[in-house]
């Protein structure tokens, strides 16, 4: 949605003055969002020290003067893994900055291990998992099921995925169901199991296949509009449908965003099975459910790092992916002193050169890369000196060409040197296939790796960028007329569509402004974001 140097911000302000026209822009925006998934721009620049990346853990008599990393993330991570099946799930942490200064919480780390065992036991295959099955089929699911299920069906592209993953896996989490993902071809081998021994990928028998008539007899929105379900309703002889389906994505209507009110959280908990479609961050809404409120502070004491800690704990790219990220990483990245990622990503057609101006003099300004000199030919490089790098990541290769341009023909004022890199160019978003999605997750992940990040606004290939990488960017936004970009006060992903609507007074409100932890979204004043 960035269009040359205002528009982005224009239009954000826009929303609140007219908001039919912005109604109008924002689905033009996304239709096109569908199209093009944002392969970014990387740079970066702390450097791991790469021996030590190839010794890795595997060697335990290693004898690298780095002090040990820690492997299991602070203890997101369970230790009933084997080696070979993930590389990346033991690997991560020693391309990862240090230390990591957010700190899951106890609280958090035993409640994984609970999910951990309840999604053995009612997971793929189980006896359970069959039962479950079999009173789907029949229609006699009940609320004291031993296993409850929500079952996550894709929308959009990767970025879109993921940010939904996450937020169903917190939905399961707070209402102890399993999280089931219905993987289509185009995800087929891009992450590892985040559960130990047992599958988060539904099996491919699975009765019910969403497709759009399930909204009428199953839909959830549909059927409180309809008065066929209600809140208060006496579940016990009433004639309820065998499963619900969430529609959870950006267009939905207010009876659909009943989810998001506590009445709605209670009638879901009568269902054994929910199946859930979402292209939205909407973890944020379970922040305004008063019955999640303790729990929800337990889980998270930094409300910023709710993505950060839910994202690294599932998100472990598959043995190809991680493939893909290490060798490009030793290639290009490993000996930089520091390294800059800049991810653009543009909805719409904008102006190459006042755009590709407009990132770069964020970089300079903000001092993420230093000047170079157009006149002075003779300035000093300094010999052996590591480079800084930089990661760029686009669809298009216009950007990264211009920024290595600079710094080729110019020295800088420094004399440092500047490293420029762009994984791949592909022109256009191919969400459907699998290969453009492990490579666009692959640039994902070393965007994630990076010292500083720059961002496009609306992108959420950005936002698990820097949610994995615990990074504040700056975003391509200018917050006034002097400031060229902005420095995000949370790492966390945007909810650009969320609920507008008071559940116990009954009324519309703006939703960023009924809690201290709740902002508008700097690059899309509509959505709204955790702060801490
Ligand atoms: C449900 O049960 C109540 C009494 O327990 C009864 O009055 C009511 O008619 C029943 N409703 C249906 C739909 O069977
Ligand atoms: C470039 O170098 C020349 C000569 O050293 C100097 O006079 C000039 O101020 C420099 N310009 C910038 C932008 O640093």
């Amino acid at each position: 949605m960035f269009e040359g140097r205002t528009l982005g911000y224009g239009l954000a302000r826009s929303l609140f003055v007219f908001p039919f026209l912005a109604l109008a822009l924002l689905l033009i925006v996304l239709s096109g969002a569908h199209r093009s998934l944002s392969l970014d721009l990387l740079l970066s620049s702390y450097a791991v020290p790469s021996e030590a990346v190839t010794n890795s853990s595997c060697s335990a008599g290693s004898s690298t003067a780095e002090p040990p990393k820690d492997e299991l993330l602070g203890g997101l991570m369970s230790v009933a893994f084997d080696g070979a099946s993930c590389l990346s799930r033991h690997q991560s942490a020693w391309y990862r900055r240090k230390p990591s200064n957010h700190t899951p919480s106890p609280y958090l780390i035993r409640r994984l291990r609970r999910y951990e065992a309840l999604h053995k036991k009612c997971g793929p295959n189980t006896k359970l998992y069959r039962k479950a099955v079999e009173q789907l089929v029949s229609g006699t699911s009940t609320a004291a099921a031993e296993c409850n299920y929500v079952v996550w069906v894709p929308s959009d592209g990767l970025g879109n995925r993921i940010i939904s993953i996450a937020s169903a896996f917190l939905y399961a989490l707070l209402n102890d169901k399993v999280l089931l993902l219905h993987r289509t071809d185009d995800m087929g081998d891009l992450f590892c199991e985040p559960f130990p021994e047992t599958s988060w990928v539904l099996p491919s028998d699975f009765p019910v296949r969403y497709s759009w008539v399930l909204e009428k007899d199953h839909g959830y929105g549909n059927l409180l509009k309809n008065k066929l379900l209600s809140s208060d309703m006496d579940t016990a002889n009433a004639s309820l449908p065998a499963f619900l389906y969430l529609h959870l994505v950006h267009s939905n209507d207010e009876f659909d965003k009943m989810f998001y009110c506590e009445e709605g959280q209670q009638l879901l908990r009568k269902f054994s099975w929910l199946l859930l479609r979402s292209n939205q961050y909407f973890a944020p809404a379970f922040f305004l459910v008063p019955e999640f409120e303790t729990e929800l502070s337990l889980l998270f004491p930094e409300k910023t790092a709710v993505f950060h800690h839910l994202g690294t704990y599932l998100f472990h790219p598959s043995n190809t992916v991680w493939g893909y990220i290490t060798r490009y990483y030793e290639a290009y990245l490993a000996n930089a002193k520091s390294r800059l990622g800049i991810q653009i990503r543009l909805f719409r057609r904008a102006h190459f050169d006042s755009h590709s101006d407009y990132i770069i003099d964020c970089a300079l300004t903000k001092r993420l890369l230093p000047n170079v000199n157009l006149t002075d030919t003779a300035l000093p490089t300094i010999t052996g000196a590591k480079p800084r790098s930089v990661l760029v990541t686009s669809l298009r290769s216009g950007y990264f060409e211009k920024l290595r341009s600079m710094y080729y023909e110019h020295a800088t004022t420094t004399g440092e040197v500047i490293s420029v890199h762009q994984p791949s160019h592909e022109e256009e978003q191919h969400s459907e296939k699998l290969n453009h999605n492990m490579k666009a997750f692959a640039e994902i992940y070393l965007l994630s790796l990076s010292d500083a990040l720059i961002t496009s606004p609306f992108s959420t290939f950005g936002y698990v960028a820097q949610g994995l990488g615990g990074l504040r960017p700056w975003l391509l936004v200018r917050p006034d007329d002097h400031d060229l970009c902005l420095h995000s006060t949370s790492m966390e992903p945007c909810f650009h569509f969320p609920p507008s609507y008071d559940c116990k007074a009954r009324k519309k409100v703006d939703i960023g402004s009924v809690a201290p932890y709740l902002r508008h979204c700097e690059d899309f004043p509509h959505g709204v974001r955790l702060f801490d």
